[in-house]
């Protein structure tokens, strides 16, 4: 293992000083205007702000927070601090490629927008939604305009635009009106709102909420439309399933779901009683795709570990994003085409989750996550049974990792390095 990270200094071609405005566009604009869409998964206790930043600087377009009850999120002021937080510059700036060449004259830089949520729903929604293609979809959150670069100054071809990222909170309620008041609260800081239909967890259950509502289409539907009544009709609101055993329910709960102008819908391509640990169904993701008739973009998730996995998933199911979970768990750098964590990264979370604070399990459980292929077995015990994070650094420093390097290069800057693949922990 080399002892010096070996960063290259702003050399001469890091000149990011004519870059455009990058654009801010809705995440379903994202899913169905680009080709590569990478998405990081909500997970409870994991996605949260530090590796959130980290995943968006290795080409994760979208991220998510990890599963927020609505109901607890909107009553209390200590579940509000200890569940969500965020930063400016937590999204990314990525090069991203036009599906269709020349096809930017859509979009705005978002700031620029103006305000045009509606208060109410159109009176007419019970009858007769609105025509989704005269629908502007916004949010509230105003980008602070240069908060972030791309990796590289130059566009990689001569198509390729200038995007924002975006964050998606993920909710989970058993009923509509808590998700409404929950979204009010969280609107100005997030680009919308995921509502979670997958939690297969029996407490969740119970309190029907994730799994629960994959076989009651009328009530997420319902849900979907509570939230749009509060926030506008244009506001991003998305939800993400599971397929269901008897695929005509999950046809049936995406139909229902469409009536309401859902934004986009992620599909875990797992039954509610599948564990992770068996196969993911391309062929169930690609039933749901085709059950969505093309109306909104999709998104399909399960078992993303590579860019080959990536790529056979678009182009098996013919979703127009791709999430991944344990994948980016176990490598933040997956989507920038790492086959494992580079050092580099394991650098910038330390700093990050410094920076940001985190508190020690977490911290402790991402490096582990991340270091697990790098380390041998008494290794991963070793570190597995570290005390505080200060272990954990001194640690990761006597392997030769380097904080304060990483620390003279700006933090988005993640990628440096990235022509050489091999550069490893
Ligand atoms: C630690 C962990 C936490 C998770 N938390 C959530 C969550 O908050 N909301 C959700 O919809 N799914 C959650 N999931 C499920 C993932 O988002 C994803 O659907 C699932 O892991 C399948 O993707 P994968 O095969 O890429 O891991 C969680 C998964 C893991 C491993």
């Amino acid at each position: 293992m080399p002892s010096v990270v070996d960063h290259e200094e702003g050399s001469s071609s890091d000149d990011f000083s004519d870059l455009p405005t990058p654009l801010t566009v809705p995440v379903s604009t994202m899913l169905s205007s680009y080709k590569t869409t990478n998405v990081l998964a909500p997970l409870v206790r994991c996605s949260k702000l530090p590796f959130r930043h980290l995943c968006s600087l290795y080409e994760t377009h979208v991220t998510h927070t990890p599963m927020i009850l609505a109901q607890e999120f909107s009553r209390s002021q200590t579940a509000r601090i200890s569940d969500f937080s965020t930063n400016a510059d937590e999204r990314g700036v990525f090069w991203m490629e036009p599906k269709h060449a020349g096809s930017s004259a859509t979009f705005r830089p978002h700031p620029e927008d103006g305000p045009e949520i509606r208060d109410t729903l159109p009176e007419d929604v019970d009858e007769e939604p609105p025509d989704r293609g005269l629908i502007r979809s916004i949010t509230y959150h105003r980008p602070r305009p240069h908060s972030r670069l791309p990796p590289t100054p130059r566009p990689p071809t001569k198509h390729s635009q200038l995007v924002r990222g975006a964050l998606v909170v993920q909710m989970a309620s058993p009923n509509g009106a808590s998700l409404a008041d929950a979204a009010q609260l969280i609107a100005p800081y997030v680009d919308g709102l995921d509502i979670n239909c997958g939690c297969p967890q029996s407490w969740a259950y119970h309190e029907g909420i994730g799994c629960a509502l994959l076989r009651k289409p009328e009530l997420v539907r319902d849900m979907v439309r509570t939230v749009k009544g509060r926030m506008g009709w244009g506001w991003p609101v998305s939800i993400k399933i599971r397929i269901d055993p008897d695929l005509k329910l999950t046809d049936q709960l995406i139909r229902t779901a469409l009536e309401t102008n859902v934004s986009h819908i992620t599909i875990h391509g797992r039954t509610r009683h599948q564990a992770s640990t068996e196969p993911v169904s391309l062929d169930g993701i690609r039933f749901a795709v085709e059950c969505v008739r093309g109306e909104v973009p999709t998104v399909a998730n399960g078992d993303l570990w590579d860019l080959a996995d990536a790529q056979s998933m678009r182009d098996h199911c013919g979703v127009d994003g791709v999430m991944a979970a344990r994948g980016l768990l176990a490598n933040p750098a997956l989507f920038a085409g790492y086959d494992k964590t580079p050092r580099h990264a394991v650098e910038q979370f330390v700093n990050l989750s410094v920076d940001y604070g985190f508190i020690f399990p977490l911290f402790h459980r991402h490096l582990a996550y991340m270091l697990e292929s790098h380390f041998v077995k008494p290794e991963k015990t070793y570190f597995n049974a570290l005390p505080s994070s200060v272990s954990a650094i001194d640690y990761l420093s006597s392997r030769g990792l380097d904080f304060r390097a990483i620390k003279q290069v700006p933090m988005w800057d993640g990628r440096k390095g990235r022509e050489d693949l091999s550069r490893c922990i």
